[in-house]
């Protein structure tokens, strides 16, 4: 990027995003999701955003915080525009094994014409739960990738050969395991929901990755006041929505990621705290 150079993103989105461009010297440019929207990226809202000085877009589907799946028509939308506008896509898709009822997962990479214009980000933290083995990976055409590696060969060194040596068990070994936790995350996040809007928290059913995104606005709250107050009262942790960007305000993050019984009893909390408001 060059100074002024504008990276556009989906908010809510991964804590990381913007302040990596800020450090890359480029201009963060959020396009707000809703949850009308299923807080998925419609193409005519990206097409607002986009400037003569846009040089990339970032996506991440399923998403981090919300679940969003998007659909193949918004993908479509979203790479006409990359490819009439001279975008470079970066799509994080470290979730994209974690997608519920039966959705299968389509990247942006593999539609005519944006293969060579794509960087695509993986790793194995979510679908190996392979969080501590610090491995990931980025896929994209060679000029791309020899432009990341002057940076990356004299910052990183080399990925740790025990985490490649995992990595390679799981590749070749580990799928069946990936689908039994993934069918455990599909009933954890069946529960979660139906306990949320039960507890009068509008949550809607999210696609994919292992969070859900209730709103939290009918109990007069923000976001931060919820989760530090559930947090003091009820030793339950969430994350306040407006850590993923302003447009995360009124809304919570929850994790179903950990045990069923841990959900259960963290449910069972949430009600007490929000029948004590
Ligand atoms: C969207 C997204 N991208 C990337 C990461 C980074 O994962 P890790 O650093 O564990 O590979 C996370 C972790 O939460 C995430 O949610």
């Amino acid at each position: 990027l060059n100074p002024g150079d504008e990276v556009i993103f989906h908010e809510p989105c991964y804590v990381s995003y913007s302040p990596s461009i800020l450090l890359a010297h480029g201009c963060a440019v959020a396009v707000e999701t809703s949850k009308a929207d299923a807080f998925s990226l419609k193409p005519e809202n990206l097409a607002a955003a986009i400037t003569p000085r846009t040089r990339v877009l970032m996506l991440n589907f399923p998403t981090n915080p919300t679940g969003a799946v998007a659909s193949r028509e918004d993908l479509e939308g979203i790479a006409k525009l990359a490819i009439e506008h001279d975008l470079i896509v970066l799509t994080d898709e470290i979730y994209s094994e974690l997608r519920y009822d039966g959705l299968t997962h389509l990247s942006i990479a593999s539609l005519p014409g944006m293969r060579e214009r794509t960087v695509l980000l993986h790793g194995f933290s979510k679908a190996f739960a392979m969080t501590g083995f610090r491995l990931g990976y980025a896929c994209a055409p060679q000029p791309i990738i020899e432009a990341m590696m002057k940076i990356h060969q004299y910052s990183m060194l080399c990925a740790p050969i025990m985490s490649q040596c995992a990595a390679l068990e799981a590749l070749e070994n580990g799928t069946p395991a990936m689908l039994a936790m993934r069918d455990s995350y599909h009933q954890r996040r069946d529960f979660i929901v139906s306990r949320l809007n039960q507890i009068g928290l509008d949550c809607h059913t999210p696609g994919g990755a292992f969070y859900v995104f209730p709103d939290i606005r009918s109990t007069g709250l923000t976001s931060q006041q919820f989760a530090m107050g559930l947090l003091e009262a009820e030793n339950v942790a969430a994350v306040p929505g407006s850590a993923f960007g302003p447009s995360g305000e009124g809304f919570l993050r929850c994790c179903y990621a950990t045990a069923f019984a841990d959900l259960r009893s963290a449910m069972d909390k949430i009600e007490r705290f929000v029948q004590a408001l």
